[in-house]
């Protein structure tokens, strides 16, 4: 892996990644909306932005150009399928072979085999219900962003994340292949690691068609899986 594109670089979870990826050596390019290329300005010369929406093709398929490993941020905001138009532009652009890792939550399930906790049920049904008619979100726009990727020929992975907080890296995160599972349920992840994990994604062959589910690799869940496996 030698060069990466981020796809929607300049969120929380997009810089996070910057960081990791330089960290590792990676030569970096990145998609985000023109009005916010200014949050990245601390990164200078050291990556290279394409300023367009994320589900633009023509910017997204210049920025992928040449690039082994393409990290993508999907997001349901708005209501004009921003997320599907994303993944939809990532999966036909992206270079032959190349290593496609998207992000999503817990809420988003690759077999229907995942067991929800009532609190996350009650949410999603929550918000689904007010963001779409106030055209606020579309979670069913993420849903149907990550049918297609499942769909999808490509060396895909969806990584889905558990709730978030800002914090000191705890390491690599645990996974797991279905919401219910044990280990995950603490809930909580660091979001400097969930970044991590999608950047490791990227060189982790296990991975290639799977949607790990994480958690942080400290959190009492976490520990206590670990235990009784030792
Ligand atoms: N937040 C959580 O607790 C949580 C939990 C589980 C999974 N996730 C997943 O993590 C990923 C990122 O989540 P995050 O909370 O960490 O957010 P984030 O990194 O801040 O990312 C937000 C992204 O959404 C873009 N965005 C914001 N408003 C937008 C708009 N109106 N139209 C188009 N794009 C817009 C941002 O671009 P700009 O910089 O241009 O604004 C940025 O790329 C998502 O895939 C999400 O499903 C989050």
């Amino acid at each position: 892996m030698r060069r990466i594109c981020i796809i929607g670089i300049s969120g929380k979870l997009g810089q996070y990644m910057v960081e990791h990826a330089l960290a590792r050596g990676y030569e970096v390019v990145g998609v985000c909306r023109p009005e916010s290329t200014a949050k990245l300005d601390r990164f200078g010369d050291r990556i290279t932005i394409f300023p367009g929406r994320t589900d633009d093709r023509d910017v997204v398929a210049e920025a992928v150009k040449g690039c082994q490993g393409v990290l993508v941020v999907l997001v349901p905001w708005g209501v004009d399928n921003y997320a599907t138009g994303t993944a939809q532009a990532v999966l036909d652009s992206a270079e032959a072979g190349a290593r496609l890792v998207f992000s999503c939550g817990w809420h988003i399930s690759m077999d229907g085999k995942d067991v929800y906790p009532w609190r996350a049920r009650a949410f999603v049904a929550f918000f689904g219900f007010f963001a779409r008619p106030l055209r606020f979100a579309d979670i069913g726009d993420q849903v149907e962003a990550c049918r297609r990727v499942f769909a999808s020929d490509t060396f895909w992975t969806v990584v889905r994340g558990s709730d978030m907080e800002e914090g000191e890296s705890d390491g690599l995160p645990v996974w797991s292949r279905h919401v219910g599972d044990p280990v995950l349920a603490s809930n909580l992840t660091k979001r400097t690691d969930f970044a991590l994990f999608m950047v490791d994604a990227l060189t982790n062959d296990d991975l290639i068609h799977e949607a790990p589910a994480i958690v942080g690799r400290k959190t009492a869940s976490a520990r206590a899986y670990a235990e009784a496996a030792s």
